[in-house]
C-alpha cells in the first residue's frame, strides 16, 4: 500500500474519531429513514482510497475499519455455501453504500441486471456509473419497482443493524416477494448469537455512542420463523465482524 498524504491522514484521523463512536462505516443518506445520522463523505473518501492505491471497498475494510479482508471473507463464505454456484442472473442489493460487497459479488457472478436500493444519492450515482447497476428509488422499505419473483439473489450487508425494527421487517417481506423460487436471500442481523453478556458489555462501554439506531438487534428466530411463513428456509448462518463485535449473516433459499 502506498503511503497516504497529509490530507489523507487528516481524513483518516477524522474518520477514526467518527468510527470510534459508531464502530463501523456509514454514509450520509438523502432520505435516511433508518436513523443513520453520520456519514463518510463521498468525494474525500474516494480521494483517500485513490491515494492509498486501493478500491474504495478495500480502503474501507483495511484502512478505515482496520479489518482487512473482512468483506472478502463474507464473500468467500457465501461462495462456499453455493450462493454463486447457480450463476445468479439478477441480483438486488439494499443499502450497498460504497459498493464493497457489490464489487466483490460482481467478481463471483455476471448478472444481466444488478439493482440497488440506496438512500445515499452520491454513492448510488457512483455505483451506477462505475458498475452499470440500476438504481431504484429507495423510499423507506419498499422494493415496489421490482416485480414479484424476479430476482435470483437478494442481499443486504450491514444495513439491518442500522435501521429500525419496522424498516428491517418491512424490507424482509419485500425481499421474500421479489425473490424467485429457488433464489437466495442473504443479509446480516445482530442476533442473540452475537450477544453474549460479555459482548453486550463491550457494546455498552465501547460501541455505538451517538447513534440511537446502531447497533440494532434482531432475534434470529424472528427472522427464521418469518421467512419460513414466506416460503424461505434458512440454509446457513455465520458470523462476520461488525464494529466492536460481530453480526450474523443468514442465508435463506426460497422454495422452488
Ligand atoms: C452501514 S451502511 C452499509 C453499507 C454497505 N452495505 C457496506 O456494508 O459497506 C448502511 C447503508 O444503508 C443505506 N440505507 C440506510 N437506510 C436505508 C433504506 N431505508 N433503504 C436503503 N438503503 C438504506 C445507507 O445509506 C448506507 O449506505
Amino acid at each position: 500500500m502506498r503511503a497516504a498524504g497529509s490530507t489523507t491522514s487528516a481524513l483518516k484521523s477524522g474518520v477514526r474519531r467518527l468510527l470510534g463512536r459508531t464502530g463501523f462505516d456509514i454514509v450520509r443518506s438523502t432520505d435516511n429513514r433508518g436513523g443513520v445520522d453520520d456519514f463518510i463523505p463521498f468525494e474525500a473518501t474516494m480521494r483517500a482510497a485513490r491515494a492509498a492505491g486501493l478500491s474504495v471497498g478495500d480502503y474501507l475494510d483495511g484502512v478505515m475499519n482496520g479489518t482487512p479482508g473482512a468483506t472478502q471473507s463474507t464473500i468467500d463464505e457465501l461462495r462456499a455455501l453455493g450462493v454463486f454456484a447457480d450463476s445468479p442472473k439478477t441480483v438486488l442489493e439494499i443499502g450497498p453504500g460504497s459498493g464493497r460487497y457489490l464489487e466483490k459479488t460482481l467478481k463471483e457472478c455476471a448478472p444481466d441486471r444488478y439493482e440497488i436500493y440506496e438512500t445515499a444519492a452520491p454513492w448510488a450515482a457512483h455505483l451506477v456509473e462505475t458498475f452499470g447497476v440500476v438504481a431504484r428509488p429507495a423510499q423507506g422499505s419498499s422494493l415496489a419497482p421490482t416485480p414479484d419473483a424476479s430476482v435470483d439473489l437478494v442481499q443486504a450487508h450491514k444495513v439491518f443493524n442500522t435501521v429500525t425494527f419496522l424498516c428491517a421487517v418491512r424490507y424482509f417481506f419485500e425481499m421474500a416477494r421479489v425473490t424467485r423460487p429457488g433464489g437466495r436471500i442473504v443479509f446480516d442481523v445482530m442476533t442473540e448469537t452475537c450477544l453474549d453478556p460479555e459482548t453486550v458489555r463491550t457494546w455498552a462501554t465501547e460501541g455505538g455512542a451517538g447513534h440511537d439506531s446502531y447497533p440494532a438487534a434482531m432475534p434470529r428466530r424472528t427472522c427464521v420463523d418469518l421467512f419460513a411463513t414466506l416460503g424461505c428456509g434458512l440454509e446457513a448462518g455465520f458470523l462476520a465482524p461488525m464494529g466492536v463485535a460481530t453480526t450474523e449473516v443468514l442465508v435463506f433459499r426460497k422454495d422452488a
